[in-house]
């Protein structure tokens, strides 16, 4: 069989089991099942399979029909143009988070905090655009904090980044002149809604910390001021009905210069603060 005809009979199946982009998906996978980057696979359709390589796509797809996100199968998200580790213990980094990042670097920065850093996809790709800069991610969980210090020697950036076990601000020390947080934000009501991919793949903790969904907002307020060093920026990302409410909480702790910025689809998507001088 060769890769085109693989590729042109999975899509049905994966069409069939209400998979969205079934052709993207079923690339993607195979791609992964040849050990190809996914720009390669076009000059390799023409070719045959090994029987190992038909395996290896058919356990990828067999996978994919229980619904497993494509990143957690083939194990990599690409997010700010760089490679990150996923597993079942980490968020797949979302692209609407770059947003996030983008705003992170449209100013200096020399001491980094990351909270709730999961594959440590913001903290990382900060740093790797910021030469020079430090950064502390920490998490709650102690197998994405595994997953994070993994990409960060995959990225050689392991002298410049550290991880810690923390309930937010609980366990940490000092103050830093950026301080980001995509925090888990769904509330408990919508949870059911989630497409499978995320309600049963991924983490419970890395969605919802259950309620309204604004839990770690609060617990981010009310450390941040005393994180901060005069002037350092607070940039959380938020879910795109949340912007009044986490800029309330942030304005109530004493924060300034509050803002709220669209993503590409014109949702809100991150709220900003700034500590006084
Ligand atoms: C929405 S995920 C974000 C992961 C990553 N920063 C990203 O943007 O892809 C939220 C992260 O917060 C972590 N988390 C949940 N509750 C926490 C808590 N109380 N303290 C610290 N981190 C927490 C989760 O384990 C998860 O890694």
């Amino acid at each position: 069989m060769t890769a085109a005809e693989a590729l042109r009979a999975a899509i049905p199946r994966l069409r069939a089991a209400g998979i969205d982009d079934a052709p993207g998906d079923a690339r993607r996978l195979l791609a992964h099942a040849l050990t190809l980057p996914p720009e390669r696979l076009t000059l390799a359709l023409p070719d045959p399979m090994t029987p190992p390589q038909v395996a290896a796509y058919e356990a990828a797809l067999a996978a994919r029909l229980t619904r497993k996100p494509v990143a957690q199968i083939t194990g990599a998200r690409l997010f700010w143009g760089r490679s990150f580790r996923v597993t079942p213990d980490t968020l797949d980094p979302r692209p609407e988070t770059e947003i996030l990042i983008s705003e992170a670097l449209s100013q200096p920065f020399d001491r980094l905090l990351d909270l709730g850093t999961g594959t440590g996809c913001i903290l990382l790709s900060c740093l790797a655009d910021r030469p020079g800069a430090t950064g502390l991610g920490v998490d709650a969980s102690a197998a994405a904090l595994k997953v994070a210090a993994d990409n960060a020697r995959r990225l050689g950036l392991e002298d410049r980044a550290a991880f810690g076990l923390s309930d937010w601000f609980s366990a940490i020390e000092g103050r830093f002149d950026l301080i980001v947080s995509n925090p888990p934000y769904i509330a408990e009501a919508e949870m059911p809604g989630l497409a499978p991919e995320v309600r049963d793949h991924e983490p419970r903790m890395a969605l919802t910390p259950g309620g309204d969904g604004l839990a770690a907002y609060r617990a981010l307020a009310a450390g941040a001021a005393a994180h901060l060093t005069p002037g350092g920026r607070l940039l959380l990302e938020i879910g795109p009905t949340q912007g009044a409410s986490v800029a309330a909480l942030l304005a109530g702790q004493g924060l300034r210069q509050i803002r709220i910025l669209p993503d590409f689809d014109g949702r809100d998507r991150v709220v900003l603060a700034t500590a006084g001088r």
